[in-house]
């Protein structure tokens, strides 16, 4: 397995790398799924969100978080008083993994593999390159995982505001993990509004960094000021 290395043009033109991400075969599974699911937003967002991999309706729509953990982000967002159409939102992998049941059509989501998470990484490099975003919001451990190594505990550092050093050539975007939001539909009732909780702390903690003023006195210390406290209880 070669990764998507050789079929990342060297364009940060987001239009043209979604087209050339249509023909990547950088990993085995580009052969089941129907298209690539290439991020979308605008090249001036802020703050890029990135989750796993397009669900069984993002992989029938081409487009990411079209179906139910993209209304459970919509609400959170919502709950944030955040815009979805100023993020841009991507996956740390392009093409939907699933299993299909034995009788009948259902294609059930599979977690990808660490090898294709790795292979996949090119494109979101190149993301991040185009869109060079202030602030980068980890959905749940495949897209921390992605960006900052296997060993990342998603439980052990959610909402905190990560620097990691030469992630990305001349950039130093905030970074900010959190859970899943299909992490939300999971487990008993009465734990959901509490996950859901804090899904929207950690989406407010990011967005609001955007809005940081370095402290005085500290200018080019790199260090982040919140400009409003963050809502975490
Ligand atoms: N889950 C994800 O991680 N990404 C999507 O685009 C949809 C569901
Ligand atoms: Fe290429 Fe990523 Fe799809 Fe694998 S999952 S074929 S690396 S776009």
């Amino acid at each position: 397995m070669t990764g998507a290395e050789a079929f990342v043009p060297q364009t940060r033109d987001l239009a043209e790398l979604a087209k050339a991400a249509r023909r990547c075969e950088g990993c085995p599974l580009f052969r089941d799924a129907t298209q690539t699911v290439f991020g979308a937003g605008p090249k001036t967002a802020k703050v890029l969100l990135i989750g796993e991999q397009p669900g069984d309706r993002e992989d029938r729509a081409g487009a990411p978080f079209v179906g139910p953990a993209g209304r459970v982000l919509d609400k959170a967002l919502a709950a944030a008083e955040i815009d979805r159409e100023e993020l841009y939102l991507t996956n740390a992998v392009k093409h939907f993994k699933f299993t299909t049941a034995e009788r009948g059509k259902r294609r059930i989501h599979k977690t990808p593999s660490r090898t294709e998470v790795v292979a996949c990484r090119p494109w979101l490099l190149a993301e991040l390159d185009a869109v060079s975003p202030e602030v980068v919001v980890l959905l749940g451990a495949t897209a921390a995982k992605s960006l900052l190594g296997n060993d990342f505990r998603v439980s052990r550092h959610r909402g905190e505001i990560l620097h990691v050093a030469g992630l990305i050539d001349g950039q130093d975007p905030a970074l900010v993990a959190t859970i899943h939001p299909s992490a939300v539909l999971r487990g008993p009732s009465d734990t959901r509004a509490e996950a859901f909780d804090g899904l929207v702390a950690d989406l407010h903690t990011a967005y609001f960094t955007t809005r940081t003023v370095r402290s005085e006195g500290s200018a080019g210390s790199g260090t982040f000021m919140p400009a409003t406290s963050p809502v975490r209880k």
